[in-house]
């Protein structure tokens, strides 16, 4: 076997077999294949697509490229978001499943094309470290009940690789890699219940309802046969989750969000999501029990204390929670403002992520540097009616940034915001839920 007729019959629409996947899989992680030549075989599968039988290949082989964790407890259940705009629900539902009683071992990844990263965001607070060794990983998950890391050299490694390939080759959007991808991911954590945040619509991967359901189908039959429950809420994902967008600023959200001070949204969808959690961890037998639990843990505060915890113990600043602004945030604001009274019809939600990779905020190449420090704030969404002059979104950006903002602001309005004088139908926040013990 070698790489060149791999990726050939994969350009050619032909299905590999199981020992021709698992050998381009051996290889890659043995670093005998070229970043080139994973970038080309990323292609052809995001062009002519896996079958199901080269998905699960592919994840198996993804699972076994790394080391893997077991757990004897039934409670170890994640939350994994297929990834958005100003999704950050990761440190608000991980904290509130935590108090409750839920063991969380998050996995996750930097930013992917146009949406953020929850390593990203958490590397954002002065001193996290999201790089864990597994026995690590292992002892704070059992002592804290959360903690939260990236794909390593040991674990997840062929994730770490294609995730940062695809990031900047334009084949994200993919069922196929989305699932193995994920799956690869959450099945070596070893847990025994998982929460996926779907995301659809414009800002998400999954453009439309249909293949946002088809994605989540994927995993779902792909975690029945490695016996792991899922649960996938549908959520909306065509305009930002909360109202900040932009690493630093995301992170004091969720602190507003645990402190009970958050957006309503953003607070919603957190608590719903470890409705779910507590519900596949055993500890509730309803997700309405699960929400009334959730809900709980948030005004007690038992969550905040949950995100001290994981920031304290993977050596964050210990006073983050008290002082947010310890987190980095760009000094120069600019409004962007309404030139004409009307409703906010709809906004290209992807483009949003885009003009913060424009910013510094996100990664062109995997070897780029994020700035956590420039972001978005949102003062209005769609379905908001504003008078012209009032204040869309502020701009959170650098001195030096100025003619960049500038034509931010064209873009804003010419690719970006819809206007109408009649208020929007819009779809609701969460859809539906599908999978196991809905
Ligand atoms: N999140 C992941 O971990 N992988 C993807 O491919 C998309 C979202």
């Amino acid at each position: 076997m070698n790489a060149y007729s791999i990726i050939e019959k994969k350009r050619d629409a032909q299905t590999l077999s199981d020992e021709e996947v698992r050998w381009f899989v051996t290889e890659l992680t043995q670093g005998h294949i070229k970043d080139y030549q994973a970038s080309a075989f990323l292609m052809a599968a995001f062009i002519n697509d896996l079958s199901p039988s080269e998905t699960s290949a592919l994840t198996k082989a993804m699972i076994e490229s790394g080391r893997r964790l077991s757990f004897d407890e039934p409670n170890v259940v994640d939350k994994h978001s297929t990834g958005g705009i100003g999704d950050k629900t990761s440190f608000i539902t991980g904290p509130i499943a935590a108090a409750c009683g839920v063991k969380v071992p998050m996995v996750a990844g930097r930013g992917l094309g146009h949406t953020g990263g929850t390593v990203d965001k958490a590397e954002s607070i002065p001193g996290f470290k999201t790089a864990l060794t597994l026995e690590n990983f292992r002892s704070l998950v059992e002592k804290n009940n959360i903690v939260l890391m990236g794909q390593t050299d040991d674990f997840a490694p062929v994730d770490k690789t294609l995730y940062a390939l695809r990031d900047v080759t334009a084949t994200i959007n993919s069922i196929p890699l989305i699932t193995a991808s994920i799956m690869s991911k959450k099945l070596a954590e070893g847990i025994r219940g998982l929460v996926i945040d779907l995301k659809f619509g414009s800002g998400a991967f999954m453009k439309t309802v249909p293949d946002a359901r088809r994605l989540a189908l994927s995993m779902i039959e792909l975690g029945r046969s490695y016996d792991l429950p899922i649960m996938a809420f549908l959520t909306n994902m065509n305009w930002p989750l909360g109202e900040s967008v932009g690493n630093s600023l995301e992170v004091i959200e969720c602190i507003e969000t645990l402190k009970g001070q958050g957006p309503k949204d953003l607070e919603e969808i957190s608590v719903e999501l470890a409705s779910g959690m507590i519900v596949l961890a055993g500890l509730a037998d309803s997700r309405l029990q699960g929400k009334q639990m959730a809900q709980k843990a948030l005004e007690s505060g038992a969550a905040l204390k949950k995100f001290e915890q994981l920031v304290k113990s993977q050596g964050g600043h210990p006073d983050i929670v008290s002082r947010p602004s310890l987190l980095s945030v760009a000094r120069e604001t600019h409004s962007i403002k309404a030139q004409e009274d009307g409703y906010i019809e709809s906004f290209e939600n992807d483009k949003i992520g885009r003009l913060l990779v424009d910013l510094g905020g996100g990664r062109k190449t995997k070897e780029e540097q994020i700035d956590p420090s420039v972001g978005f704030k949102f003062a209005k969404k769609p379905g908001d009616f504003v008078k012209a002059q009032e204040t869309i979104l502020t701009v959170f950006h650098h001195d030096s940034q100025k003619d960049l903002v500038e034509s931010l602001e064209k873009r804003f309005f010419r690719e970006i915001v819809e206007m109408s004088q009649s208020k929007p139908t819009l779809d609701p926040l969460i859809l539906d839920v599908l999978g196991d013990r809905t």
